[in-house]
Order: structure tokens, then sequence, then C-alpha cells
């Protein structure tokens, strides 16, 4: 079966977990036990800092967000953001009642010394001692600063702390384009470790496409060990379609001296591509919703579930890639015994126009590796100028 040696390739390699906990059926009965929450929300409490929120034990995450958007992320899209989401993925999928592990509980950072010698978790001892002392400081379960940060990590910091005195640091966005995702706090502390070799729940195949649109900001520090931080698109600071249409291309060159395991030629030099991606592209049960995002601008899942996608409107929408983030960051956990805290998060600021997709310098349609049978690839013209590099992350 094709779809699980590609959820295996993911589980040893990949940047995206998503898992599907069994006791969330569906996200409309996610959606309703989040909106009850666990305590009844505080109407309109105000925060010292002046926000408002609705429950305010939410208050508490403000200095965490004014902390860590300049002294964790830099205020930008980079490796710290990366970082952040595939530790919230690696945490939340260890998650299975009858081996133990207790998903999104923050074992990752509390059992440290057991869980990052996982070869699946090889790469992460980086964002774990970033998040450590931050952890510390604010006084915050490991479980739900994971979900936090990474929350941030994909988000834009279109939010301006009022207590800031240096407004264009903090306008900087961490990858534009990004689905606005929830937070929800109250992760208790882990009280073991996730046991090794946890696989994920059987994916459907729209849903592995829908979330490998997360590659578009990803990039991998260990398949080829020899250049950490190569992109999988050419734009990795931006959630964009870039990576489903640079899959597409005819792979040409590794960007390494040698091929990593898992990995296939790319197309554009400085990017990596991932045997697994490859395969989703051109597999023919996923290679025609793999072509479909490539030509949507924006937020690639958004489109993909939404009714208005062909008019391009993309207010009131709901995309399968928060809809799954938000299920994975909850793994192991109720959504009645939590509070919902997504009011912390604001809105992700849109990719400028400029941003649209497009096939990198130097490529040709004709470089499109056709494989969906009932639709041609959308037509893109190239961006002018010698053939695109993309330099580490
Ligand atoms: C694991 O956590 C402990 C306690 O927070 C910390 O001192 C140690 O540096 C961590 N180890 C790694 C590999 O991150
Ligand atoms: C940290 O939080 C715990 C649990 O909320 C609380 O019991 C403890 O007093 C707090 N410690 C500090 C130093 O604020
Ligand atoms: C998909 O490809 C497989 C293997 O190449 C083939 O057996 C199958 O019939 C194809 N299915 C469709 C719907 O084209
Ligand atoms: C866009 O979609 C939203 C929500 O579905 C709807 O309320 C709004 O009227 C739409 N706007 C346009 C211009 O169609």
């Amino acid at each position: 079966m094709i779809l699980q040696q590609i959820s295996a390739t993911l589980f040893s390699l990949a940047f995206i977990r998503c898992a599907y906990g069994r006791h969330y059926a569906s996200p409309l009965a996610l959606d309703a036990q989040v909106s009850t929450g666990a305590s009844t929300p505080t109407k309109g409490t105000k925060c010292a800092g002046g926000q408002t929120v609705n429950n305010a034990a939410c208050c508490a995450w403000f200095p965490v967000l004014e902390d860590i958007l300049p002294n964790m992320f830099d205020n930008e899209c980079g490796d710290d953001a990366h970082g952040a989401l595939r530790l919230s993925f690696h945490d939340a999928i260890s998650f299975s009642p009858s081996k133990g592990g207790g998903g999104a509980d923050g074992s990752i950072i509390t059992f440290n010394d057991t869980e990052l010698n996982y070869a699946a978790n090889d790469g992460l001892q980086d964002p774990v001692a970033t998040e450590i002392p931050f952890i510390a400081a604010h006084n915050v379960t490991a479980g739900d600063f994971i979900q936090f940060a990474a929350g941030k990590g994909i988000t834009s910091i279109s939010y301006r702390p009022t207590n800031f005195h240096d407004p264009t640091a903090v306008s900087l966005s961490l990858c534009p384009g990004a689905p606005q995702v929830g937070f929800m706090m109250g992760r208790p502390t882990a009280k073991a470790p996730a046991p090794d070799g946890l696989v994920p729940e059987p994916f459907a195949p729209a849903d592995v496409v829908a979330l490998l649109a997360s590659h578009s900001v990803a990039g991998a520090d260990t398949v080829d060990p020899t250049i950490p931080g190569t992109p999988f698109d050419s734009t990795p600071s931006l959630f964009d379609t870039q990576i489903f249409i640079e899959v597409q291309l005819k792979g040409t060159l590794f960007p390494g001296q040698d091929p990593g395991q898992g990995e296939v030629k790319s197309a554009v030099e400085g990017t990596m591509r991932l045997q697994s991606d490859s395969l989703i592209a051109r597999d023919n049960r996923t290679s025609c919703a793999w072509q479909t995002l490539a030509g949507q601008f924006r937020s690639p899942i958004v489109h993909m579930v939404d009714p208005d996608v062909s008019t391009g409107n993309l207010s009131g929408t709901q995309s399968a890639f928060k809809s799954a983030f938000e299920r994975m960051a909850i793994i192991g956990h109720k959504a009645a015994d939590l509070i919902d805290c997504s009011d912390v998060i604001p809105a992700p600021i849109a990719l400028s126009p400029v941003d649209g997709p497009h096939l990198p310098a130097g490529q040709n349609q004709k470089d499109i590796e056709q494989a969906c049978t009932t639709a041609p690839f959308p037509t893109f013209t190239a961006q002018p100028g010698p053939a695109t590099s993309v330099a580490a992350m």
C-alpha cells in the first residue's frame, strides 16, 4: 500500500504528523466542544496589558506572547518557528491509550532524556533546548507551551503588543499566508514519556495532501546532515503554494553532495525534495488534489474546503489545516477539560499579491511532470532573471 509507505515515510522524515484522536470523530464535533469550553467564560475580561479576552485565565499568555515573539522567534518565520511547529506534531502524535503516551502533553520536553533518543525525534534537540527556559520563566506547562508556540509559529504577528517600544520590530510577520489557528490551555504536566515507535493513524489521501502544505514553511536538518536548514520550496518564509508547484517539476539536482535517506532530486537549487512528497504528487489517488492546490493563491487548504474558492473569497473560511492542527494540539485531552484561549492568538496577515504562485526563475511549464489524468496542471509564468537558488534557513 503506497499510502502506508507514505505514512511510514512521513513518520520518519517529515514535518507534519497529523493524527486524528479516536475520540474526536470530526471537526464539527470538536468545534462544538471548543465553543463551550471548560469553565464558563467571563465575557470581556480585561487583562493587565489592556487586552480583552473571554476567559481571565488566558491573560497569562500575553506576557508569553510578548516574550517569545522577539526573544524566541526573532520576529520571523525562520528556523525557530519551523522547529516549534515540528515539535508540536512530534509531542502530540505520541498517543496510544494501550501503549502509553499522552499525546500533546509536553512529554517530549518533560522526558526529553528519553524521547529525544527516538530516531523519529532526530533534529528536535534544538527546539527543545530553545523552549525549556521560556517554559520555566513563565511557569506554564510544557504541553501548553509547545502548542502555543507552534500556533504562533505558523500564524503571523499582526499583533502589536502595547508595551513594545519598537513597532517596526514587531510588525515583521511570521509565516505570512498561514491560516489562523486556535489555542487551548490546561494540559497538565506529563506523568510518563511516550513509548518509541507510535505510528500515526492512517491518513486519508486528501488529508495527506492538505497537511503537506506545511512543507511550504519547512526544511530538513537531518535528511542530509551536511546541509541543515535546507527548505522544501523556494519560499520557506511564506505559507504559500510553491511546494505544490515545485515538487511537480522535473527533478534535476540534489542540494548537497549526496542524496540523503528519503530524498529525491529537486528542481530548484538549494531546495530539497522528499521522496514522500514526490510520490504523493504523482500518485493517481492524490495527484489531482495536489495540482489543485498548486493553482490556489494564498493558503491552499483554505481553498480546498471553502465553497467560495472559485471566487477567491477567503473570509469566513474554515481550513482543513486549521482543523487538523487544532485536533492534533489536544490529542490525549478532552476539549471540555481545557480553556479556549484562541483570542490570545491574533489574526494572521495575508500574503502580499506579489507572492502569487509562479514558476521559479529558469523553469518552464514544460518542466512540469503532469500526473493528474483528468485536468491539466495549471499554467504559471516563470519569475524573470537567472535560475532561482535558495539559501538555507
Ligand atoms: C532536558 O531537560 C532538562 C531539564 O529541563 C535540561 O536541563 C536538559 O538540558 C534537557 N536536555 C536536552 C537534551 O534538551
Ligand atoms: C507555578 O504554577 C503553579 C501551578 O499553577 C503554582 O502552584 C506555583 O505557585 C507557580 N510558581 C511560581 C513561582 O509562580
Ligand atoms: C492507479 O495506479 C495504479 C498503479 O499504477 C493502477 O493499478 C490503478 O488502476 C490506477 N488507478 C486509477 C484510478 O487510475
Ligand atoms: C465572502 O464569504 C463570507 C463568508 O462566507 C460572506 O459573508 C461574504 O459576503 C463573502 N463576500 C463576498 C464579496 O462574496
